[in-house]
C-alpha cells in the first residue's frame, strides 16, 4: 500500500502550482490506479468560471491519459484550513472510474487523513451502460 504521509507531502507541494486566482482556494488531488500507478492533479481555474477545472478531474484526465481509467485510491488536499471532500460533479466521476470500495481520503493541513469509500461518498451513483445509449 503507498505510504500515506509520502503521498500528502507531495499534494501540499503541488498546491502552489493550482491556478486559482478567482477562488483563491488551492486543492491538489493524487488518483492511484489499480495497476499501482499515481497520478496528479491541481484545480484550473479560468474567466469563465464553470468552465474552471476541478484537481479530483485533472488527476482522473492524467490517469486517463496514460491510460490508467481503473482507480482504487483517490487522495485531496487543499489549502483550507480543515478536511476537503470532492465535490459532488467530483464524486460522479470518481465513481464511474472507480474499483468497488475505491477509498477517498482527505488530508488536513496537521497529517490528518480521513478515509471513506466512493460508494458512502456517492450512494446510488449514476451509471450510464453504453450498449443501452440510442445513437441516431
Ligand atoms: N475544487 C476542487 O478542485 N475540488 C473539489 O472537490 C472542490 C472544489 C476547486 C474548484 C475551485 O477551483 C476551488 O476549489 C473553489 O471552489
Amino acid at each position: 500500500m503507498t505510504d500515506v504521509s509520502e503521498i500528502a507531502a507531495t499534494l501540499r507541494a503541488l498546491l502552489p502550482r493550482a491556478h486559482a486566482p478567482y477562488s483563491g482556494v488551492q486543492v491538489a488531488c493524487a488518483v492511484e490506479g489499480a495497476d499501482g500507478t499515481i497520478h496528479h492533479g491541481v484545480n484550473v481555474e479560468n474567466a469563465a468560471y464553470p468552465q474552471g477545472l476541478c484537481a479530483e478531474a485533472s488527476a482522473i484526465s492524467a490517469a486517463v491519459t496514460q491510460g490508467t481509467a481503473r482507480l482504487t485510491r483517490v487522495y485531496v488536499a487543499s489549502s483550507l484550513p480543515g478536511l476537503v471532500w470532492p465535490c459532488g460533479g467530483c464524486r460522479q466521476k470518481i465513481f464511474e472510474f472507480a474499483c468497488e470500495g475505491c477509498e477517498v481520503i482527505a488530508l488536513g493541513p496537521d497529517g490528518e487523513a480521513w478515509r471513506q469509500t466512493i460508494e458512502q461518498l456517492l450512494p446510488s451513483g449514476f451509471r450510464l451502460d453504453p450498449a443501452q445509449v440510442r445513437r441516431s
